[in-house]
C-alpha cells in the first residue's frame, strides 16, 4: 500500500521510526523504494550530482524533470519535491503555481519549502488550503546558506526558541510534517514532543519522529559530506574499480 501523509501521523502517533531518504533519478528511486524507504524527497540537496556547489542554481524544469523520473521508479514510497531556491518565495501566486507544477505534471504527492517566517508561514497555510500537502523545513535551511553557511542553528536560548515558534506556525498553517536540519538534539526533542505532526531530523539527534539523509551522502558518491552524515558504503571507490577494471580489461583486449 502506498505511502500517505496521514499515514505518517499514524506512525507518530505508534512511536514507528520514519525513514527518509532523498533521490534523483528512476534507478536510484527504484532501490529505495523496493529497499522499504517510506518518504522519498527529491531534494535541491542533488545540486551535489548535478555539479552545483550550493542548492541555489536548481530550477524548477530541473526538479521537475529528476521528480518524474523518480515517480516512475516508486510504488510504495510517499514522494515528496523541494520547491527550489526563488520559486516560490516572490508571491503567493508563484508559490502555488511552482508547487501546483510539482503535482500536475511529476505525480508526486508534496512538497517542501524552507522557512517558517511569518510570509512563508501564510503561503504554507494558502498551499494546503488549496488542497496541496507540504512539508515544512527550518533549522538550517541550505537555499540561505549565503546567510546562515552550514552551522548548526539554534543554539542559543533565543535562537532556539525561533525555530520552536516556527515549527509551531507551520503546523498551525497546516503541513503535514516539518523537517529539522543541523539543531541541537534537545531542542529537535522539544519540537518534536510539542507538534501532533511528525518531525524528520537530519543532523537533529534521534528522538525526532523519523530520520532522512542525502543518498549521495549515505552512498559515498559526494566528494564530502556533512558532520552530521553517516557514510554507510563508498560508491566512489566501487565505481573507480569497476571503471579501472574495464578499461584495462579493454586495453588489454581481455573483453569482450
Ligand atoms: O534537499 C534535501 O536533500 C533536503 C534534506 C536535507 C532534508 O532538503
Ligand atoms: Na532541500
Amino acid at each position: 500500500m502506498a505511502v500517505t501523509t496521514q499515514q505518517l501521523l499514524q506512525w507518530k502517533q505508534q512511536g514507528r521510526s520514519i525513514v527518509a531518504l532523498t533521490a534523483w533519478d528512476y534507478a536510484i528511486a527504484q532501490i529505495l523504494d523496493a529497499s522499504g524507504v517510506d518518504l522519498i524527497l527529491v531534494g535541491d540537496s542533488m545540486a551535489a550530482v548535478l555539479g552545483y556547489e550550493t542548492t541555489l542554481p536548481i530550477t524548477l524544469e530541473e526538479m521537475l524533470l529528476h521528480a518524474k523520473a523518480v515517480r516512475r521508479g516508486v510504488k510504495h514510497a510517499l514522494i515528496v519535491v523541494d520547491l527550489p531556491f526563488l520559486t516560490y518565495q516572490e508571491s503567493l501566486q508563484q508559490a502555488m503555481h511552482s508547487a501546483g507544477r510539482v503535482l500536475k505534471e511529476t505525480g508526486a504527492q508534496a512538497v517542501k519549502l524552507e522557512g517558517g517566517y511569518p510570509a512563508m508561514v501564510e503561503t504554507v497555510m494558502r498551499l494546503v488550503q488549496a488542497g496541496i500537502p507540504v512539508m515544512g523545513h527550518v533549522g538550517l535551511t541550505p537555499q540561505s546558506v549565503h546567510q546562515l553557511g552550514l552551522r548548526q542553528q539554534g543554539k542559543t536560548e533565543v535562537a532556539g526558541e525561533r525555530i520552536l515558534q516556527e515549527a509551531i506556525a507551520l503546523e498551525q498553517a497546516g503541513v503535514f510534517a516539518i523537517v529539522l536540519e543541523h539543531i541541537p538534539a534537545n531542542l529537535a526533542t522539544q519540537i518534536t514532543q510539542k507538534l501532533t505532526i511528525p518531525t524528520i531530523g537530519i543532523g537533529a539527534g534521534n528522538y525526532c519522529d523519523g530520520q532522512v539523509l542525502v543518498t549521495s551522502d549515505v552512498l559515498g558518491l559526494t566528494e564530502k559530506q556533512p558532520p552530521f552524515a553517516k557514510v554507510y558504503t563508498n560508491l566512489r571507490e566501487t565505481i573507480t574499480k569497476a571503471v579501472q577494471s574495464y578499461a584495462t580489461e579493454v586495453r588489454e583486449r581481455k573483453f569482450p
